[in-house]
């Protein structure tokens, strides 16, 4: 499916902007990624793109993973695939308590009787709580199951919990981490701290702030250890204007 009219179909739904959408999109035609993971999809926005760029390619699949309350999300990831007609390309997966549980059955089943885990996967996303427990463990799950020359990628890169504050959110508990916690963005640590000093990770890169990369080395790989960070001026006005307009996609 090309990318325009994927985009006018999943344009008003968030979480994941036609902008964003477009790099996903893209990595998918450049990358070829046979077996893409998503971890938290909300409405399926993402899955989409990914699903739309495989059908051009016309091979791989993507399953998207996320907790059971997604069901009832409006629309849900099924109600997006109808209209899509993307269906053939997505497995749909619900947990009760966490993505890290999907990952743990993944990484049985595709264990050997060594316990030798075999990487299934070629490009897996990160998009859940922005939790350093729960995504840097997710993180270390993930790895076990990227094969190398793979892709991780975690969205909301800036993002803190502090953002919740902020925007005054109802029910927000403000003892849920250290002060410290709830002003850093989580993901930054992870990235930085699990993902660029992990010695099979190389070519990190930063997406409008907030898709932060990095690819899978043979660990006798040199690795790249700067770290390339691109906000094009198309962001920068979006995001100008979605601070305007009070919208968080
Ligand atoms: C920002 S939304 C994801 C947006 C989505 N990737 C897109 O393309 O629009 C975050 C999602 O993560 C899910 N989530 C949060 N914590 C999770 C966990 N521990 N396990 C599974 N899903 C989780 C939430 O239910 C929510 O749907």
């Amino acid at each position: 499916m090309n990318f325009s009219d994927t985009a006018n179909i999943l344009a008003l739904t968030p979480y994941t902007s036609p902008s964003k959408g477009k790099i996903f999109y893209d990595h998918v035609l450049k990358y070829k990624p046979k077996k893409c993971l998503e971890l938290g999809f909300a409405h399926g926005v993402a899955t989409n793109y990914i699903a739309a760029a495989l059908q051009e390619l016309n091979t791989g699949s993507i399953t998207a993973v996320d907790l059971i309350k997604s069901k009832y999300e409006k629309p849900n990831i099924e109600e997006l695939l109808e209209k899509t007609k993307l269906n053939k390309y997505v497995l749909i997966k619900r947990e009760v308590q966490s993505y890290n549980w999907f990952l743990n059955k993944e990484i049985e089943n595709n264990s050997d009787s060594s316990y030798n885990c075999k990487p299934i996967y070629d490009l897996i996303f990160i998009d859940g709580p922005k939790d350093w427990t729960i995504d840097g463990f997710a993180f270390f799950l993930s790895d076990k199951l990227l094969k190398i020359n793979g892709w991780i990628v975690f969205d909301d890169y800036m993002w803190s919990d502090y953002e919740k504050i902020d925007q005054k959110v109802p029910d927000y508990n403000p003892n849920k981490f250290d002060y410290d916690q709830i002003t850093k963005p989580n993901i930054k640590e992870v990235f930085h701290k699990l993902v660029m000093q992990h010695p099979n990770y190389s070519n990190f890169k930063i997406t409008d702030d907030t898709l932060a990369w990095a690819q899978k080395i043979d660990g006798n790989q040199k690795k790249i250890l700067s770290f390339e960070s691109k906000a094009s001026f198309k962001y920068k006005m979006i995001h100008t204007l979605k601070k305007i307009l009070g919208r968080k996609y």
